[in-house]
């Protein structure tokens, strides 16, 4: 058996910010955000709203908008760095509030590459017999661990959720994958583990979110390209032959220079970055729904999907898409 990708839904939170919110706190302007960025607005969740919560409205959505049911649903994978709490997983509080009896549950951290890693391992799990149904999330409160005072940084991210369902089937739709880490760029982009003594003991009393985005930036461009001509090579398909390229959403100059290196039109690129900012690991799941929300994306439609960031880590999928 083969794995098919064969459902997506969505979720973002209610709360729209604008650009001008953050002219209130620290020194920047829309323009400036708008030009170095793409973003115009972002979604922040709401007080007690949390990734779990995102994950369960992404799983809600799918249900309804593909008609699919997820009673027999066997593993459930949530890629995230920003969970409610560690323990108990993400994975397992959806396995719990979906009813989901028979689901083996794991969260994997791989940033903004995560979601990309999770179809990694759900196309492994289903490969090998051991699994038919696995739900693949990338789900992410990013602005619970937003540092408000680092103006390079805050205006950026965003929270939001998507999910994939992926199933057993004699044909399926993933062409090609490929991942990577590059752990000696970790210093340029992580959550910063602040410590303080209490009574002895070393505890962590601060994780907010640190990069270097000129050196990010930098590493994105390069390691992008690069995996777009390995995924080409692996599936077979011509990058002129792919008919969407979903980068992750981290930057839309970085989306407009991947192209202009590679010679990749613009016009076929989808992007969540300019309605959404950063939202890591959701950021691609938010950018197909888009597509095909908008009538871009079609049955039959090859996707070039390449997740980086955070570890520094990269993955990718070449899928032919097949979901409604
Ligand atoms: N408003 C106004 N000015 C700002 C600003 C803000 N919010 N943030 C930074 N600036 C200023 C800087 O202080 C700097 O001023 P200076 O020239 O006087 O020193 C100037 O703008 C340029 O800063 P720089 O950091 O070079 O900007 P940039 O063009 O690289 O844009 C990022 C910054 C973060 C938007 C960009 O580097 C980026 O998106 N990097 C990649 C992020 C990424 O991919 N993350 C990983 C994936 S999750």
């Amino acid at each position: 058996m083969q794995a098919k990708i064969t459902a997506l839904g969505t979720y973002v939170p209610d709360r729209v910010v604008d650009n001008h919110f953050f002219e209130t706190f620290i020194d920047t302007n829309d323009e400036w955000i708008v030009s170095r960025t793409g973003i115009q607005t972002r979604r922040y969740s709401a007080e007690h709203e949390y990734t779990s919560h995102l994950c369960i409205g992404a799983a809600k959505n799918l249900v309804e908008e593909n008609l699919v049911m997820l009673d027999d649903v066997d593993f459930v994978i949530v890629a995230t760095v920003t969970p409610d709490q560690t323990m108990p997983s993400m994975a397992s509080q959806v396995q719990d509030k979906l009813g989901l009896t028979n689901a083996g549950a794991i969260d994997i951290s791989a940033a903004c590459a995560g979601f990309a890693y999770g179809i990694i391992l759900a196309n492994g799990l289903i490969a090998a017999g051991t699994h038919r149904k696995v739900l693949v999330f990338g789900a992410e409160t990013l602005t619970k661990f937003t540092n408000f005072e680092d103006r390079t940084s805050c205006i950026l991210f965003g929270d939001g959720a998507g999910v994939v369902l992926i199933e057993a089937a004699p044909e399926g739709n993933i062409l090609a994958v490929s991942a990577g880490s590059q752990g000696d760029g970790g210093k340029d982009l992580y959550m910063s583990n602040q410590r303080k003594q209490i009574n002895g003991v070393d505890i962590i009393t601060d994780n907010k979110i640190h990069q270097n985005g000129r050196a990010v930036f930098k590493w994105a461009i390069n390691t992008v390209t690069e995996q777009m001509s390995v995924l080409a090579k692996r599936s077979g398909i011509a990058l002129e032959d792919m008919d969407w390229f979903i980068p992750h959403s981290a930057n839309m100059r970085i989306i407009e220079t991947l192209c202009s290196q590679t010679g990749f039109p613009l016009e076929k690129t989808l992007e969540s970055i300019s309605i959404y900012g950063n939202t890591s690991s959701a950021s691609i799941p938010l950018a197909l729904h888009r597509g095909i929300r908008e009538g871009k994306v079609k049955k039959g439609d090859r996707l070039l999907m390449i997740g980086f960031g955070g570890g520094l880590v990269y993955a990718g999928v070449v899928l032919e898409w097949g979901g409604k």
